[in-house]
């Protein structure tokens, strides 16, 4: 017999302990976006109900790990924890520029969390509820005490310039949550899921090497087939929505808030329709001002509501975040305390 493992702890509670964000001082207006496009201000607030959106200062300043340290810090301060008491940093983005080393190692060390367990995942504008799963379950198992979760994109940078298709949803900026154990439930069970035979709706193109080996080639940029990615997200959505809310225990018509991916108003549209939510339950629409900021969206989106009085701490929001893979994820939460 070889020697015993040490089981588990037993399970706890956890919840969302303090939430900050960073938003770029740059507001760039539709006109501006249409200098380059062949755009209007009016089609694009019609299609897609964005006025403007934020644009990071030219690259390296306001770079993808100063605006999750940003964003971190005032997530700690609304926390009230210092980031010696952090043990481990996730940070959701798909723009960090270097894939070695991760973002999250940067963070931490800047955040002076003096050594804590770090890691970046990538599940595209889904990014946060993703890393909010995982984070959520490592303290509930007792593996971390409190976990940063950052959601953080420059999508200014990989988005052509010229490219109407994609120019003028997107936007940059960061969000973060601390993530600790609970007397109370605070976050409920994830759902996640993807849809990878239809990957190539959003897709970074060429791929790195292939753009190494021609070098004649565009440089890599995304591409989106909005329309099949608008069909996908407004009538997949609802029954995903309806499953997080179900895991949780509570009915949709319950919620105080429903905080959906800021990629589109009218994709928003559709899912509170669908799934018939009534006036009580206030939606996010940070979208109209911040644009699509990918897996910052969700927490920018929740930062809005609290600071504009729609929702208040301790309220039931349920998020739903969705695009690149084709994938999702979400879960019912109490709303965090925000920094001042
Ligand atoms: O965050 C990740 C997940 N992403 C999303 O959820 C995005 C989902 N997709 C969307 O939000 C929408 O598909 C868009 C806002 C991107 C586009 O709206 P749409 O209603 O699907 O437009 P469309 O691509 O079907 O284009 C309609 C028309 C076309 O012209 P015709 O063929 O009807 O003459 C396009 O050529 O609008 C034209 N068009 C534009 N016109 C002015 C396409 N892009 C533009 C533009 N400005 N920027």
């Amino acid at each position: 017999m070889g020697a015993q493992i040490a089981g588990p702890a037993p399970l706890r509670n956890t919840a969302l302990l303090g939430l900050g964000v960073h938003r770029p001082e740059r507001v760039v207006t539709n006109a501006e976006i249409c200098e380059l496009i062949d755009s209007s201000d009016e089609w694009i607030q019609s299609r897609s109900g964005i006025k403007s959106r934020r644009f990071a200062k030219a690259h390296p300043e306001e770079s993808v790990a100063d605006m999750a340290v940003s964003a971190g810090a005032k997530a700690l301060e609304a926390a009230r924890l210092s980031g010696a008491q952090i043990d481990t940093v996730i940070v959701a983005t798909s723009t960090y520029p270097m894939q070695t080393p991760q973002c999250a190692a940067t963070v931490a060390d800047r955040l002076g969390t003096g050594g804590a367990g770090a890691l970046d995942i990538s599940a595209g504008c889904a990014g946060f509820c993703y890393a909010l799963g995982v984070a959520s379950d490592l303290v509930r198992a007792g593996t971390a005490e409190h976990v940063l979760v950052v959601g953080v994109e420059r999508m200014s940078d990989t988005t052509e310039p010229t490219d109407r298709s994609v120019r003028f949803i997107f936007g940059d900026g960061a969000g973060a949550v601390v993530v600790g154990p609970s007397d109370e439930v605070g976050i409920g069970p994830t759902v996640w899921g993807s849809d990878g035979a239809q990957g190539n709706a959003i897709r970074q193109e060429p791929d790195w090497v292939d753009f190494a080996q021609n070098p004649d080639q565009k440089r890599p940029w995304i591409i989106m087939e909005g329309t099949a990615v608008f069909r996908w997200a407004a009538f997949e959505m609802s029954k995903f929505a309806r499953q997080i809310a179900d895991k949780a225990g509570v009915a949709v018509t319950d919620l105080d808030a429903f905080v959906p991916h800021q990629a589109n108003l009218r994709i928003n549209d559709v899912i509170v329709k669908q799934l018939e939510l009534p006036d009580t339950v206030a939606v996010a629409d940070d979208i109209i001002e911040t644009g699509n900021t990918s897996a910052a969206s969700i927490p920018l989106a929740m930062e809005k509501m609290l600071r504009t009085g729609q929702v208040k701490e301790g309220d039931t929001a349920l998020l739903l975040a969705f695009g690149a893979g084709l994938s999702y994820a979400g879960q019912v939460v109490k709303m965090p305390r925000l920094a001042q």
